[in-house]
């Protein structure tokens, strides 16, 4: 009941749309249809590392949505018969009772928010551009797409439109339900999650694109996805998160990723590559140290990383190029440069990082527009 009451508070200081409102009886306008939407993956720059709560962040996080890594969901959506199940899931077209449990334990936790889901059916359907265990994060690009679907029925089935930036916050607030870093792929672009010192607008419950101008330099930065192995990891994100809880670092690394979100978001105005290249790449180091010095210790990192992070720092140093690196939570690398050299870059890859690969196999992606609602098929 507490919770329910807050979820009204909440709503009603964002000004959500009243439809939402829990427990009033809404008249459905719509008894069946279909609703689609393809949504990004993203890749942090400054890492959302340590939650709690209700999937709240210990620290403001800055990610750009990517371009070509997208989940597309599909949702079918009825009446219910009585007597018959919520819902089923498919992943590239094959039941999947997996990930079927998750989604359907989801859409349960969502029917606060959703009241038409207790007497809605729902067929939800989804793929991926991606592959699995690629190094790109299928959960960002599931729940938000998800959620953005839920949204885009609340407003069918109950006849009424969202202002948009109401859409948007809302799709925000429950992708982050699903996975925290989801709720930054609802948008294209950069996007911050979290309060932050460098827009008074940013919350801890939703993400928001960046507040200020981003400079053209990084409008079409590239990213190429390296592939050191896409095998499942040993240590998932949630797992990670819930070892910073009593991890000695964790109060001067939430102070650092403060320090660096503010930081970011001034070189993303200037254009300096290179203090963006220092910026980013100590984070991507930071996440990935705190998972070796936490109890008990870990490393996602391969032979190969540490590797071709060696050869992008000397490339670097030789050539002069700005090309930096990240790294998610796993041994692969996104290799982040402007698309003005393109050229060289991708011989660089070719030439010299290829046989670090599996399979020498690497992903291109670039900074993306976010998510696009597609007419029903
Ligand atoms: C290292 O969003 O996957 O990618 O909220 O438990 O689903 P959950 O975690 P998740 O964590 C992402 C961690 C990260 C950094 C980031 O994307 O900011």
């Amino acid at each position: 009941m507490w919770f329910v009451s807050r979820l009204n508070m909440f709503w009603r200081k964002m000004n959500i749309n009243s439809s939402i409102t829990i427990g009033t009886k809404k008249k459905y306008i719509s008894t069946e249809g279909r609703v689609t939407w393809e949504s990004p993956s993203n890749i942090a720059l400054v890492k959302y590392w340590g939650k709690w709560g209700r999937q709240m962040p210990r620290n403001p996080s800055l990610s750009f949505s990517l371009k070509n890594s997208v989940t597309r969901t599909l949702v079918d959506y009825r009446l219910r018969n009585s007597g018959e199940k919520g819902m089923n899931f498919r992943f590239d077209g094959e039941r999947q009772s997996g990930f079927e449990k998750r989604i359907s334990g989801f859409l349960h936790e969502m029917e606060d928010f959703f009241p038409f889901l207790k007497e809605y059916h729902l067929n939800v359907s989804s793929d991926n551009t991606f592959p699995h265990s690629s190094g790109v994060a299928s959960s960002a690009s599931a729940y938000s797409a998800l959620a953005l679907c839920l949204c885009s029925l609340q407003e069918e089935i109950y006849g009424e439109q969202m202002e948009q930036s109401e859409f948007f916050r809302k799709a925000s607030y429950v992708a982050r339900l699903g996975s925290g870093s989801a709720a930054r792929s609802v948008y294209g672009g950069f996007v911050g999650w979290g309060k932050n010192g460098a827009d008074s607008a940013g919350s801890d419950e939703y993400a928001l694109p960046i507040g200020q101008p981003v400079h053209e330099v990084f409008r079409d930065l590239q990213d190429a996805i390296l592939l050191m192995s896409t095998e499942p990891k040993k240590v998932t994100s949630s797992r990670g998160h819930a070892l910073m809880e009593n991890h000695p670092y964790a109060e001067v690394r939430y102070q650092q990723a403060h320090r660096h979100y503010e930081q970011l978001c001034d070189v993303l105005t200037s254009g300096d590559l290179m203090r963006f290249a220092d910026l980013v790449e100590n984070e991507a180091m930071s996440l990935h140290a705190l998972m070796m010095n936490s109890h008990p210790s870990y490393t996602l990192l391969l032979p190969n990383t540490l590797a071709g992070i060696e050869r992008i720092r000397n490339f670097r140093i030789r050539t002069g190029i700005p090309v930096c690196f990240t790294l998610d939570a796993g041994p692969n690398i996104h290799l982040l440069y402007p698309k003005l050299e393109q050229v060289a870059v991708v011989s660089f890859i070719e030439e010299e990082l290829k046989d670090l690969l599996e399979q020498g196999n690497w992903l291109a992606d670039e900074v993306g527009d976010g998510p696009v609602k597609l007419d029903s098929l």
